[in-house]
């Protein structure tokens, strides 16, 4: 079967997104309709979820809620944009999706891959991906990637630095995304049909390469 419904995962700073882009220009050369939805975000409702869960003011918000929380921006970018699309036989490209609740929710207060599973089944109405990609990404690359987006100059007189805020997720520690990154690669070798890991610590193009070779587009 060809693999229509295609989701770019991995830590931040991955170059998930980058990816996806490119996947969606290679694919319009090809005469091959797609979209490009990301997650949590793309409709209305759920860029309104995503600004709660990133609001790194909520300090408050306990791990059932968050994984809820992404799982209804999910449910409805499924309904509104993702199902509709695949049923006018486009291509959907997702940056990030379930994969990334699996990974990042997992173990929080107690959260299992099974509970996760079911609640995603849920939301996404049995539509699960076709073929999710996992970028590869060494933590402390990601972390330095991560960073570099968000160092700016503010004093330019003096040549000072400083970090703006981070996202609530992004703020976490060291330990935490290298737990998120184990998890990636634990999906991986669990559904070796559904996954794919690529190897991110690379220049683009050559990443680009590895995806159209595994999609054989
Ligand atoms: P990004 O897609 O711009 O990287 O930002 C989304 C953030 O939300 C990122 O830090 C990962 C996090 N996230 C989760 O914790 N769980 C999820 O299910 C998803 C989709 C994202």
């Amino acid at each position: 079967m060809t693999p229509r419904f295609i989701v770019f995962d991995g830590n931040e700073g991955c170059g998930k997104s980058t990816q996806a882009r490119l996947l969606q220009q290679h694919l319009q050369q090809s005469g091959i309709a797609s979209i490009l939805v990301r997650d949590p975000g793309t409709t209305r409702i759920g860029e309104l979820i995503r600004a709660i869960l990133l609001n790194p003011d909520h300090d408050e918000m306990g791990m059932r809620c968050e994984m809820l929380l992404y799982m209804a921006a999910r449910a409805q970018m499924m309904k509104e944009v993702i199902q509709p699309a695949l049923d006018a036989g486009k291509w959907v490209i997702s940056d990030r999706f379930a994969s990334s609740t699996l990974a990042y929710q997992l173990g929080g207060d107690g959260l299992t891959a099974e509970q996760i599973r079911q609640t995603a089944d849920i939301a996404i109405a049995g539509r699960w991906p076709d073929l999710t990609l996992i970028l590869d990404l060494p933590v402390h690359t990601s972390q330095s990637r991560v960073t570099a987006k968000f160092l700016h100059k503010t004093n330019t007189l003096f040549g000072v630095e400083t970090q703006e805020v981070k996202d609530r997720i992004e703020k976490r520690n060291r330990d935490y995304h290298e737990r998120v990154r184990q998890n990636f690669l634990e999906q991986a070798r669990a559904f070796p049909d559904r996954y794919r890991v690529i190897d991110a610590d690379r220049p683009a193009e050559a990443v680009q390469k590895d995806v159209a070779g595994e999609l054989r587009v």
